[in-house]
């Protein structure tokens, strides 16, 4: 039988951001209030500009005191009592926040871009919400001193799903700007390669332009690249024939990642393909099982799209085979969805983005940024980067572009008031 447990928590819970959510339950009643869909045929009850400035100013005023939420909750996580924060009870699932969100300023900046208070039958939607967090959360980091270190998930993010990064993409000036002012760059992609000519064939777009650009070497330098989500460290090398040079562990590993031991990382591996295999079976995927040194996975046959359902069920029975494992306990890992793929390796992206800032000198959670597409508590690869700095939830690559000119824009516009 289909109990209530497995269809609210099991198949709906893992796809829902609980914090955008609330946010967007909010953000309704003024909307159900304000808005005037009647006013299509009724043309003079109410001016279109009217209205959106009433409406315009409720949705501040809630994003101002989520923004005062947010910072009480700060002040609890200080004080070492954030489980007792009001936003902790009314979201159960918030976590730390390495910086205040400028909320209400954001809304307003989405909303001369959006237009969302103009909106008369479309109420505020997820999309929204989050491009308004992603927006609040560069803005808090551009007020809060220069951003250290950028880190950019790879699939969607920087390219298309299973592409690479070619010399056309818009994205390459974007981050060649962030270089040149002194932002480390740190790629932390699942794609594990043990050679960097593997990494040139998917990045070369970017490497050959920051190779021929004027940026002086000790910056160029500051583009590394972290594979296999926490596995493999290349950094850029202009004399290399692939500008990828390997970085030996000793030079990044945490202490931490010093204990994972070689016996538990075989265990481990062996018991996530005892899982893939079996799902293989049960769900009738004509998947072929790739098992590497840190990952294991199941890859689709040239031409074949696996169902997306039989790809989320495959990541949630392995997870949690996983979790349930002794040595999935002593170990951490990642499961998750690739689009057309399904991977476990050993690590995940927070140990990934906590290795790149040892590697430049210990950088802060509040001074990174991570930017990816897989934020969802389950299944998702990029979730796991909250653990470590801020992040920004992209939806593809051309949100990625867009984040990056908000980043330069609001510089620019942060340097003009300093000056
Ligand atoms: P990301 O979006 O940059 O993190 O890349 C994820 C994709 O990399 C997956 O969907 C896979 O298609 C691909 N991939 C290649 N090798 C690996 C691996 O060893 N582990 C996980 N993903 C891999
Ligand atoms: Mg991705």
């Amino acid at each position: 039988m289909t109990t209530r447990y497995r269809v609210e928590y099991a198949l709906k819970t893992h796809r829902r951001d609980q914090l955008i959510e609330w946010i967007k339950a909010l953000l309704a009643t003024p909307f159900v209030l304000h808005s005037q869909p009647t006013a299509v045929f009724e043309p003079h009850k109410d001016t279109m500009d009217h209205m959106a400035t009433n409406a315009q100013r409720r949705y501040a005023e809630i994003m101002r005191d989520i923004e005062e939420l947010i910072n009480d909750h700060i002040a609890h996580q200080k004080a070492g009592t954030h489980e007792r924060s009001k936003l902790k009870l009314l979201v159960p699932s918030v976590a730390t926040f390495f910086t205040p969100l400028l909320l209400h300023d954001a809304f307003v900046w989405q909303d001369q871009r959006r237009f969302i208070s103009y909106r008369r039958f479309v109420a505020p939607s997820f999309n929204d919400v989050r491009l308004i967090l992603n927006t609040a959360q560069v803005m808090s980091l551009i007020r809060g001193g220069p951003l250290e270190l950028a880190t950019f998930d790879g699939d969607v993010t920087l390219y298309d799903d299973g592409k690479s990064l070619t010399e056309d993409n818009v994205v390459i000036p974007r981050i060649l700007r962030l270089i040149e002012n002194g932002t480390r760059i740190g790629i932390v992609t699942a794609a594990g390669y043990t050679e960097a000519r593997r990494y040139y064939e998917r990045l070369h777009g970017l490497l050959d332009a920051l190779n021929v650009s004027d940026i002086p070497t000790g910056l160029k330098h500051n583009l590394i690249v972290m594979g296999g989500e926490a596995n493999y460290c290349f950094r850029f090398a202009e004399n290399s024939p692939d500008l990828l040079t390997f970085v030996p562990r000793k030079d990044w590993l945490l202490d931490e990642m010093l204990l994972w031991e070689e016996s538990d990382i075989t265990e481990l591996l062996d018991v996530a393909e005892a899982a893939l295999r079996d799902c293989v079976k049960n769900l009738r995927l004509p998947a072929q099982i790739l098992r590497k040194e840190r990952a294991v996975g199941i890859i689709p046959p040239e031409g074949v799209k696996f169902p997306r359902e039989s790809l989320e069920e495959t990541v949630m029975v392995t997870q949690k085979i996983l979790e349930m494992s002794p040595v999935g306990r002593r170990l951490p890992f990642c499961a998750f969805n690739g689009g057309n793929d399904v991977f476990v390796d050993i690590g995940d992206k927070s140990w990934g983005v906590l290795a790149c800032q040892r590697f430049f000198g210990g950088l802060e959670g509040s001074k990174t940024l991570h930017v990816g597409d897989q934020f969802l508590s389950a299944g998702a690869n990029d979730f796991k980067a909250r653990l470590a700095c801020t992040t920004a939830w992209i939806a593809s690559p051309a949100e990625t572009v867009q984040l990056l000119d908000e980043i330069a824009e609001l510089d620019e516009m942060q340097q003009r008031k300093t000056r």
